[in-house]
């Protein structure tokens, strides 16, 4: 007879301490356990992620075992029942034993749950202790187990804090879900009306969008935050709607100190810009983030990683039409950060000289650092 777990509450977003369950009740003898993301009862808070990407990241977290499974049987409704889940799981998997697994912390409330007798008949229950609760009641019918864990007190809102501080939460997210979150922009604020707001037209948004997939991809390879580089992505083109005229009052009202060479072209304005748009309207505080937007038009000296993945994924991003050495670009930005922006730089030189334009001191000043480093590396 199969043994099946289900593993339910908001997952908003599922994190280690939810697949820590998930294995121990594997350990204590069952054959699968489904992930079950659930609709919002009426009294609670709304999830920050809706069911569909909550789902998704339960079924990312399920690769850390292949008897881990993501299961929609909980969305059903807004006042899905155990015992109507239960039912559903007894049909969908005839001859099954399903086994409810929970916190010690639902467990007082457990003898009032809807058609609760009924609920106890027809399933058994594991329970993950938690600091502060009971892990043992007295119920007749209840067949209950206390799984052998220890308890871990991290809980999604603080998954969601380091979220929110930029940070991937490695001690309590898989890192797969950490992608996805930012690959989609999870539990930051939605950007887009923003972007919209200054101008920002279909084309240039297709654009920004490319730039967070890549950037997120880049920094998954080189050791970077991917919420920073998803969060830098989304912001770094948000001045450049903006007519050179509008640009040049912005940056005077917020008194950005830049050199004429920069205030002259709109191409190089618009990063500082909206770096300072970032900050002062949107409340972005991350110095990290604020530096890969300002500089993300013109490199500068000190580069970061973070200033590197954002510049290069700009220049290598889907959308791009083909153009000299983007191929080269897009491979050397997987294995060599510094050289993929130095080789990118070089080219815009090309460019710009070739039409005997003004070539930026700032870029010109990066590429000599960058080529120094190179060399003492080399
Ligand atoms: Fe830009
Ligand atoms: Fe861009």
């Amino acid at each position: 007879m199969q043994k099946i777990g289900v593993l339910g509450g908001m997952m908003d977003p599922i994190h280690r301490g939810h697949i820590r369950a998930a294995l121990a009740a594997l350990d204590a003898g069952l054959d699968r356990v489904l992930l079950a993301p659930c609709l919002t009862p009426a009294h609670r808070p709304q999830p920050l992620a809706n069911p569909a990407d909550r789902l998704e990241m339960c079924r990312l977290a399920a690769a850390a075992d292949p008897r881990l499974e993501a299961s929609d049987v909980e969305l059903r409704d807004s006042t899905c029942y155990a015992v109507d889940t239960v039912r559903l799981l007894i049909e969908r998997y005839p001859g099954a034993r399903i086994t409810w697994i929970l916190g010690a912390d639902k467990l007082q409330s457990l003898p009032h749950w809807y058609q609760a007798e009924t609920l106890f008949s027809l399933c058994d229950f594991y329970v993950c202790p938690r600091p502060g609760y009971e892990s043992a009641i007295d119920v007749p019918g209840l067949r209950l187990r206390v799984m052998d864990i220890a308890p871990l007190e991290a809980s999604s809102g603080d998954v969601v804090d380091q979220l929110r501080a930029l940070s991937d939460a490695p001690e309590l997210l898989p890192r797969e879900v950490a992608r996805y979150i930012a690959l989609h922009g999870l539990y930051q604020p939605d950007f887009i009306p923003v972007l919209r707001q200054y101008g920002m037209a279909d084309k240039r948004l297709r654009h920004t969008l490319g730039v967070r997939d890549t950037a997120v991809e880049l920094a998954a390879i080189h050791g970077v935050s991917m919420q920073a580089a998803a969060l830098a992505a989304m912001l770094h083109d948000l001045a450049k709607p903006l007519p050179l005229a509008r640009m040049r009052a912005l940056a005077a009202e917020y008194g950005l100190d830049l050199s004429q060479e920069i205030t002259d072209d709109g191409n190089l304005l618009h990063g500082p810009l909206a770096a300072a748009i970032a900050e002062r309207e949107l409340g972005v505080r991350d110095e990290g983030v604020l530096s890969a937007i300002a500089c993300h038009t013109t490199g500068k000296k000190g580069m970061t990683d973070l200033d590197k993945v954002l510049f290069i994924a700009d220049a290598i991003e889907p959308g791009r039409a083909d153009y000299p050495s983007l191929d080269e670009m897009r491979r050397l930005a997987k294995t060599d950060l510094t050289a993929a922006v130095l080789l990118s730089m070089r080219r815009t030189k090309e460019y710009v000289l070739a039409r005997q334009l003004h070539f930026c001191s700032v870029t010109e000043q990066a590429m000599q650092e960058l080529l120094e480093q190179k060399e003492e590396k080399a």
